[in-house]
């Protein structure tokens, strides 16, 4: 038989509030039954299960309105969707984060070198540098739209319609950078593809059993990257 438990007992579970369960049922992501004699909630396992899944998602950052998403539509490309979008908050949060720090890490250098004559401006500089990286990232734009080549782009290779003739030499290029790089694989070297595309290249290095991930900033193209090749390690990420 499905037990039912009243708000409290849940809330005290949890070790939370009954106005943070009263809240994320009024966003939609809880529905426990009412008993037909008081109007009381009645929460059974199911709903328990789910406040567990909100509480998890929560303490990852993700918003009541992605949880609620994730929550009703549970298939594959709906996680991908939301976690590889946590993921890039998260990420780009790191990164500012790692701007600041350094900074910080720089000026203190800076201080207890004791040069107290350009001092302010020393300071200003390190600040203005760390602002500089960080505006390159934030304006960082795919002109070429790899997104939308995505689908195409393994027909472009092998028709390679244009004046300038790309990839006219693409698989013998593939080819000549394994064999390059594969000379250190002898020595238990990790290989990273940056701009890994559709996967054509890392292919080449998983088939002989190497280490490697493939990082791209479009997520299209890591999409079809791992439909083709399963065990491809991917990361989306700017360069
Ligand atoms: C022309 S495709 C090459 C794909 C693959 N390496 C190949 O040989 O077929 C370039 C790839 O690099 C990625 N890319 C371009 N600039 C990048 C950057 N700054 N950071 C990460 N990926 C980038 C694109 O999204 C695209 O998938």
């Amino acid at each position: 038989m499905n037990h039912s438990y009243s708000i409290s007992e849940v809330a005290n579970v949890f070790n939370i509030t009954t106005n943070k369960i009263r809240y994320y049922e009024k966003k939609g992501l809880l529905k426990p039954l009412r008993d037909s004699n008081n109007e009381y909630r009645k929460f059974n396992n199911e709903d328990i299960m789910t406040l567990q899944l909100i509480l998890l998602y929560r303490s990852i950052g993700l918003s009541i309105s992605n949880i609620k998403d994730i929550i009703e539509n549970k298939n594959n490309k709906n996680y991908l969707n939301h976690f590889n979008n946590q993921w890039e908050i998260v990420n780009n949060e790191i990164q500012r984060l790692t701007i600041i720090r350094d900074s910080l890490e720089n000026i203190l250098d800076k201080l207890y070198m004791n040069g107290e004559s350009e001092l302010d401006s020393d300071i200003l500089d390190v600040i203005k540098r760390a602002n500089k990286i960080r505006d390159i990232k934030n304006n960082w734009k795919d002109k070429w739209n790899f997104n939308d080549w995505a689908k195409n782009y393994d027909k472009t290779i092998v028709e390679d319609r244009g004046e300038v003739k790309l990839y006219k030499n693409y698989n013998l290029i593939l080819d000549k950078v394994y064999n390059l790089a594969s000379e250190n694989s002898k020595k238990g070297f990790k290989f990273l593809e940056i701009g890994v595309g559709t996967g054509n290249l890392s292919s080449k290095f998983l088939r002989n059993n190497c280490d490697i991930v493939g990082m791209d900033q479009s997520r299209e193209m890591l999409s079809i990257a791992k439909k083709k090749y399963p065990k491809l390690k991917v990361r989306l990420g700017e360069f």
